[in-house]
């Protein structure tokens, strides 16, 4: 239908869009406003559920911004979705552009989870539950507790320099780095503060060094994952959850409890990442056995610097003792029994973690450890 007046004037003129009156006004002002072009988007209900976490960053992403490129060509810090602008000089020449470099599905879950569960050992921790413990308990806390500082620092500062060698277009795994790095901090800190808070203080560094390992020198992000997610926050995690056993008060159930909760997010990260390369990646597959079968061979024969449940060297005689509550012959053997459980509950462990990632044909097919299976079996 027509309107009277179209009919007595002709078509009507299309009136300008609220866009093109704006850009007329700044015209007219000598200033550019092309950059308030109009956005494409799709409606959409978008509910905030206070109850079950707010407005998280997997609900609010949606659409063209939530679309990670299977491969990255931005070199300039541009966050993902936002237009490009032209002469913006580059500001990273990004190691990781293609997206099974890094990616995961959900790594925007574990970065929301990391940001919810963030606790302080200022104040989450009963440190007045704190009391005088036998000298040879107290030495090995604070020689555990010394080791245990040593290992956090890696575990921050490894996957902190794979943060920006990352393309902003995978911002969520960038973002759960940065949020790991926070968490490994503050074990740092709260490792360091129980070497101090009852009479003790550090103690024996680790022979060699845990940051010479393969895990620091790893020069692709994979391998690093799988080294410190899969193994050396695995066995970490694993000996945790048996925190109870090694604890002598609330304060220290307290410390072992809240780390093993950042550690399974730690190690959840790897266990996706690794499931998304096998799964999208398939060529990398025997690459990634390969570093499994270099972590199984420390696994199988109980050493390994970044494992206390291990032997020989001070963190694993210090967790002997306090597995056995005390120094002499009796209680260090008492220990040794119970290191060995906590072995075997590590390598029950991985061996779930690596079927979860998609590469369980290992332990189908000859190619896992003899011995792995031999405390898999235990
Ligand atoms: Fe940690
Ligand atoms: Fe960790």
């Amino acid at each position: 239908m027509t309107t009277e007046e179209q009919r007595t004037e002709g078509p009507a003129k299309p009136q300008p869009s609220v866009y093109e009156q704006l850009l007329a006004y700044g015209r007219e002002r000598g200033y550019k406003l092309d950059w308030l072009r109009p956005a494409v988007m799709p409606s959409r209900d978008l509910t905030v559920d206070l109850e079950h976490g707010g407005l998280l960053l997997q609900d609010a992403d949606f659409g063209p911004f939530a679309e990670a490129p299977e491969w990255s060509d931005n070199m300039t810090g541009r966050p993902r979705g936002a237009a490009s602008r032209a002469n913006t000089p580059r500001v990273g020449n990004y190691a990781l552009r293609t997206k099974a470099d890094i990616w995961l599905k959900n790594a925007a879950q574990l970065y929301e989870e990391a940001v919810q569960r963030q606790w302080s050992s200022a104040v989450d921790i009963p440190w007045e539950t704190l009391e005088e413990l036998p000298d040879e308990i107290e030495r090995a806390e604070c020689q555990l507790a010394t080791f245990l500082t040593e290992v956090e620092f890696v575990a921050g500062d490894v996957p902190g320099k794979w943060i920006s060698e990352t393309t902003p277009d995978y911002y969520e795994p960038r973002m759960f780095l940065i949020s790991q790095v926070m968490d490994e901090a503050r074990h740092l800190d709260v490792f360091r503060k129980r070497t101090l808070a009852n009479g003790g203080g550090l103690m024996l560094q680790t022979p060699a060094g845990v940051a010479g390992g393969e895990i620091d020198r790893a020069r692709d992000f994979t391998e690093m994952s799988a080294r410190l997610h899969i193994s050396g926050e695995g066995v970490v995690l694993s000996l945790f959850r048996m925190g109870e056993r090694m604890s002598y008060n609330d304060a220290e159930k307290a410390i072992y409890r809240l780390a093993a909760s950042d550690e399974s997010r730690h190690v959840a990260f790897g266990v996706m990442h690794l499931q998304y390369v096998a799964q999208t990646d398939p060529e990398r597959r025997e690459e990634i056995h390969s570093y499994l079968d270099e972590i199984e061979v420390g696994m199988a024969a109980g050493i390994g610097v970044q494992n206390p449940a291990a032997r020989g060297f001070a963190a694993s005689e210090a967790l002997r003792v306090l597995l056995g509550g005390g120094a002499d012959p009796a209680s260090i053997a008492e220990g040794e029994r119970i290191a060995l459980a906590v072995r075997q509950r590590q390598v029950k462990e991985y061996v779930q973690r690596v079927k979860v990632a998609g590469l369980g044909e290992r332990f189908e097919n000859g190619r896992a450890h003899p011995n792995l299976m031999e405390y898999v079996r235990g």
